[in-house]
This record gives C-alpha cells, structure tokens and sequence, in this order.
C-alpha cells in the first residue's frame, strides 16, 4: 500500500505537463548566503560542449579551494539549506575557499550555447556520465585558473561522488588536481539498495519506458504541475508525517531528529530540481547489471562502444585520494555497496562509518547536527591529505 503511494507520488512527480512559462532568475542560493552575512560570487562556466553551468563562490584561502557538488536531482542550495551549519558556510567559516557546482540541467544549469532546453531534446541527452566527463573538468579548470592553486579538494554527496569517478575513471590526467575527495554517501554500484529504494530502482524502466511514449525528455523541473502538486501537497509543516515519512525516510532512511517538522519545508522548496530521463535509466542501468558501466545504448552499443555491451568504468584509474563517509542506516548508499567500492578504488585513505547509528542518506546534506558529528571527521580528513 505504502509502496503504492510513493509511486503514485513518484510518478505524478516525473510524469509532466510541461508548462514552460517565464523562468524567474534563481537566486536562492545567493540569498540564503547573503542573508547568513557571507560575501558570494556566481559565475558562468561553459562546458565543452557548450552547456552553460552555473558555480557558486564564498571566497576564503585561496590557496585552499573547496569544490562541493551535489546529488541527484539536486543544486548548489543543498549545501547552504541549514544556513550556519551547513557544510558550505561551515567550510567558508574555517576560512577554505569554497566553490559549489551545479551539473548541466538543473534549475541553475538549463542553458546551453545553442541548444534550447524547452525545445530542443538534444539538451536532455546526458546522463552522470556527462556531468563527470564534461561538466567536472569545465568546473575544476575554472576553479583552478581562479584560484592560481594546482589542485583542489572535492566534496561530493551522494550521485555527486559517482562523477568524479567516471571523471577519474574516463579523463585519468584530473586525478592529480584533486587533492583528496571527500565522498559522502557515495554512490557507485547499486547492487545492495534496503527495500522501498530497491523497488522504485525495479520500477524505474517502466516509467521511462512511459515517458519515452510520452515524449518527456526533463523530469523533476520546477515548473511542471507535478512538481507544483508535490511542492503544494507536501510544503508545508502539516504533511511532515506523511510526505516526510513515506517519501524521504522510506527511500533514504529515517532520522526524524535531523530532519525535522520545522526545517522540512525548507528542503522541498528547493527539492527536487531538475534533470534528464537518461540520467534515471542510467542509474537504474547500474542496478540491473550490477556494474558501474557506461550507458546501454542496446543494440548501437556496437556502433558507439565496438562492443555488444557498454564499457565498465575501470575504476583502477580513480587514483585520486578519496575518504569514504557513510552510514549504517542508508538505505541507498549501502554499507555493503560503499564496501564494494572501497575494494575497488586504488587510493582509499579512510573508510569511516559515520559514527551516529540512524545516519541515512540525506543527513549529511540536510541533518540538523551535522555540525557536530559529521563535519569534524570533514575538516580532520581535509587537513590530513587536502
Ligand atoms: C546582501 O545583504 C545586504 C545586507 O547584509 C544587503 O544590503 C544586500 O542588498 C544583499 N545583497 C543581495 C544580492 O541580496
Ligand atoms: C547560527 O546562528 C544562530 C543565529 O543566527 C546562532 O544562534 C547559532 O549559535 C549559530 N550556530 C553556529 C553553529 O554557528
Ligand atoms: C531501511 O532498510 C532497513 C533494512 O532493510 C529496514 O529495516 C528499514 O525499515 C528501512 N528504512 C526505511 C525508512 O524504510
Ligand atoms: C573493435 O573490436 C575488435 C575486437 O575486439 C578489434 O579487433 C577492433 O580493432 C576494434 N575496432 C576499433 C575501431 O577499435
């Protein structure tokens, strides 16, 4: 019945009629920075191919930079939300230079040098692979010609981490300008999803399927009804404990003292934002093949790969440093998933399990006291090896 309910929810959600009216600027992220008395920079970076991303600065030790980039269907604002305990002031607090991406096709990325989000579906054709393989190089050259630094440090949350590994894994000269990658709830092989995030994983080919007959191409984009619907049914206070509850606890994993009834509205104000129906079929890829693999292009595969199957990424190149943070009650960063994946990896550094029992998949971004058990392992691990 639950279940029912969530993919009611989820499929009202992707399911659009895309009402494309006037887009305000987004200037959330700003605001919320301004508004906490910190000084903020926004640039436009511009990708190989010519998708235009948005990158946010709190300006600090120069020669200390700070890259945090978000996860799925998420945005630079992620990381500001909790105001003075988030991970980003945080960090501008301990005087780094911080500078926060945002991946092709979310609210504050929809632009490109030629292509029009709106009508042309050639814009929507990426997945992780593209936000690794283009976006991560445009972000990290900018940040480093900035900066004058050779090298930066790396924060991803959760899908975040998947891209610098198919950055370190497909363009294996960017190893070495990260200096170390701090990698929270990290997300590589899905092979061990807890319950309701297992089904919505099995369910996800059909309602791409769907969407494919539909001709949808952008899901989770602000101004569709669906997200309004979601936005209206589940913004306030009063739908905590249903909306909090059967969707974010039961695919993250629950803690209702980090994300509680106050600050819940917060969150899905500024959440879900949008991204491609490929990027989901991608993901869900990986889930069914039990493989870190390339996009399965089915039978063009031979003419895209030269191979009736699509490449593993070979994550022995990942040779950069990375520290991996997760949690015993993730239920989509799996404790047996992340190991996977540290057996994997050449360069393991640290292996921690963050030491909080009810710590899901959400808290490290949006938790209430995150400043008091998860930053401080962050800030020892960017001393030792950033
Ligand atoms: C930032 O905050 C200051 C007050 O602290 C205000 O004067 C200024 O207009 C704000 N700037 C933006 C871009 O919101
Ligand atoms: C954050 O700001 C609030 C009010 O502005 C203050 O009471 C609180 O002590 C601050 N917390 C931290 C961790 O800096
Ligand atoms: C997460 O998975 C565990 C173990 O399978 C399960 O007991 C728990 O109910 C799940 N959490 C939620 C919120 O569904
Ligand atoms: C394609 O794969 C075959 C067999 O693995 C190999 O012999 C051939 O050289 C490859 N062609 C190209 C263009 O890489």
């Amino acid at each position: 019945m639950i279940i029912k309910l969530i993919i009611f929810f989820l499929s009202t959600l992707v399911v659009t009629l895309n009402l494309i009216t006037q887009r305000d600027t987004p200037t959330d992220f700003i605001k919320i920075v301004n508004d906490s008395r910190y000084p903020v920079g926004e640039y436009d970076v511009v990708t190989q191919d010519g998708y235009i991303l948005k990158l946010f600065h709190i300006p600090g030790d120069r020669s200390r930079p700070v890259l945090l980039m978000h996860g799925v269907i998420d945005s630079a604002d992620t990381f500001v939300l909790r105001k003075n305990t988030s991970l980003a002031i945080a960090l501008a607090n301990a005087g780094h230079d911080v500078w926060i991406g945002n991946n092709r096709g979310n609210k504050y990325s929809r632009r490109h040098q030629y292509l029009d989000p709106n009508t042309d579906r050639e814009f929507w054709d990426y997945s992780f692979h593209e936000f690794g393989y283009y976006d991560l190089p445009a972000i990290i050259d900018f940040v480093l010609d900035n900066t004058g630094a050779k090298s930066l440090s790396a924060i991803g949350h959760s899908q975040g981490n998947s891209i610098f590994l198919v950055l370190g894994a497909t363009r294996p000269e960017y190893n070495e300008r990260i200096r170390v990658l701090v990698s929270l709830s990290p997300i590589c092989f899905l092979n061990n999803l807890k319950n309701s995030a297992s089904q919505i994983l099995k369910l996800l080919p059909a309602i791409t399927r769907f969407l494919s007959i539909i001709g949808q191409e952008e899901i989770f984009s602000e101004d569709t009804v669906s997200a309004r619907v979601f936005r209206y049914i589940c913004g306030s206070k009063k739908s905590y404990s249903f909306c909090a509850h059967e969707i974010f606890f039961r695919l993250a994993g629950s803690d209702s003292e980090e994300l509680e009834a106050d600050f819940y509205p917060a969150v899905v104000a500024h959440y879900p934002t949008g991204t491609s129906k490929k990027n989901a079929v991608h993901l869900s890829q990986v889930g069914a093949r039990r493989t870190f693999a390339e996009f399965d292009y089915g039978f063009r595969n031979l003419d895209i790969y030269n191979s009736t199957v699509s490449p593993e990424y070979d994550l022995s190149k990942v040779t950069m440093k990375v520290a991996l943070l997760a949690g015993l009650n993730d239920n989509i960063s799996t404790i047996k998933d992340v190991t996977l994946l540290r057996n994997k990896l050449p360069n393991v550094v640290e292996y921690n399990v963050v030491n909080h029992k009810k710590f899901n998949h959400i808290d490290a971004v949006w938790g209430r006291n995150m400043h008091i058990y998860l930053f401080p392992s962050i800030f020892n691990i960017l001393s030792k090896h950033g």
